[in-house]
């Protein structure tokens, strides 16, 4: 039975059921049915009742509110249970706490040091395509998105030297994938999840003691240093940051790589458009976050008495915000479901996309994802003109989590023409 099926009945179907894995290759017909019911649609999540808003103008309302956050999180542990298992992060804060953690890290976390990574970029990714052309193939993921974020946001970020960066993914999928909500985890995946968590911190808070004494040229050297109105991090904080920008910042940057070489291979009129006109490859990546976004769905909780759509929260009901869907809401995207590379390239350009959330929580990586995925994106349509799939795409898998959405492995082949 598909999760559509499920919600025409009638009945509260089980997120399980909504959010199934077996829907990964094309999680998008269940959304339109959401959309197109009227009213929220509500899923059992263990044992408690959650409703999922699958319209842009519902999910941007939400976002967009100073009524909606976290609240306590203690309110949210049919959902978040990870919380207790790994440091608190601001992610799932609230003002003040937010706004102090938020600014410390945005001062070490600037705008010039993002341009700065952008030679560093470039030469590791044509290293890497390099490679790639001379072997005649690559998988995406394993040779070039994950080995990208693995620079970026493990070494350069975190300051993880090189030899440790295979054990830092597989870290970091224990982890991403341990943040999917709580009931929908196996506990096989929650124990991995805890062992994966306690692992990283105890490595995070070893490296960090080393760059407090002999700091190097990396983020994490930055943070435990930075200071603002003669407020320092402790040393707890800069553990939570860092999980944080392990988390939210390698499995979303590695997957957006992989969904939009997906996308553009199931598209070769819009591959070959970005092939004729490079200066597309930014467009492109915006593109792709609203087409097939790498963080699907997140979660908000009423502060305050709300009306979304005309139903009544009360302060302390969650909801899930399904950004996959509202970017692929017609209401605001015309040829929602078509993938356009050049549509934010276009004079009027389209309404934001919400595959970087919106509002107080909007992604403080957004800068760093943009530049990798348009420089990986760009680098390998261009210098692989006869980019091909390797594989039937019925056998492409997808990572078990549902926030994130991503694949296992994408093998292409490539040839030096254009066939
Ligand atoms: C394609 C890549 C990325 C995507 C799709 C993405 C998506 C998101 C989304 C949807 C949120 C907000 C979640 C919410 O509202 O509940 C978020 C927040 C965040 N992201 Fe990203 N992200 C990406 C890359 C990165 C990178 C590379 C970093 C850093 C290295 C990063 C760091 C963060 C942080 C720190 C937050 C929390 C912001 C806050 O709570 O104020 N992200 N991201």
């Amino acid at each position: 039975m598909t999760s559509t099926e499920i919600i025409s009945d009638g009945t509260v179907p089980d997120a399980r059921a909504v959010f199934d894995a077996a829907q990964h290759l094309n999680p998008y017909p269940g959304y339109q049915r959401m959309r197109e019911t009227p009213g929220p649609t509500t899923v059992r999540l263990g044992d408690t009742e959650v409703n999922v808003l699958s319209r842009f103008a519902d999910c941007a309302a939400v976002l967009g509110s100073q009524a909606w956050g976290h609240g306590n999180v203690d309110r949210l542990s049919p959902f978040w249970d990870q919380e207790a298992s790994l440091p608190g992060s601001f992610i799932r804060m609230d003002p003040p706490d937010h706004r102090r953690l938020r600014a410390l890290v945005n001062k070490a976390f600037s705008a010039r040091m993002v341009a700065d990574l952008a030679p560093r970029i470039t030469a590791l990714v044509d290293d890497l395509v390099d490679r790639a052309v001379t072997a005649g193939g690559l998988d995406v993921v394993r040779d070039l998105s994950a080995p990208l974020a693995l620079a970026m946001v493990g070494r350069r970020l975190l300051g993880v030297p090189e030899q440790d960066a295979e054990l830092l993914r597989s870290w970091e999928l224990a982890v991403a994938r341990g943040t999917d909500p709580e009931p929908l985890l196996s506990p096989e995946e929650i124990a991995a999840r805890d062992t994966a968590g306690a692992s990283v911190v105890a490595y995070l808070a070893e490296l960090a003691a080393k760059r407090r004494a002999h700091p190097e040229d990396d983020l994490l050297s930055r943070l435990v240093a930075v200071e603002e109105s003669g407020e320092v991090l402790t040393p707890a904080e800069v553990i939570g940051i860092c999980v944080l920008l392990l988390v939210a910042g390698m499995e979303t940057s590695i997957n957006l790589v992989g969904n939009g070489i997906l996308a553009l291979l199931a598209h070769p009129e819009q591959l070959a458009l970005l092939r004729t006109q490079p200066d597309l490859a930014g467009p492109a990546a915006e593109e792709i976050l609203r087409y097939d976004t790498p963080t699907q769905f997140t979660m908000r909780v009423a502060l305050a008495d709300s009306t979304i759509d005309g139903h009544d929260y009360h302060r302390g009901d969650g909801v899930i915000v399904l950004m996959g869907s509202a970017d692929r809401d017609p209401d605001v995207f015309p040829a929602a479901d078509t993938l356009d590379v050049a549509r934010y390239a276009r004079a009027g350009r389209a309404p934001r996309h919400l595959g970087f959330s919106l509002g107080l929580h909007y992604c403080l990586g957004a800068p760093l994802a943009r530049l990798e995925a348009s420089t990986a994106i760009r680098t390998l349509v261009q210098r692989a003109p006869g980019l091909r799939l390797a594989v039937d795409p019925a056998d492409l898998t997808y990572q078990p989590s549902v926030i994130h959405r991503g694949l296992r492995s994408l093998p292409v082949e490539l040839t030096a023409t254009t066939a």
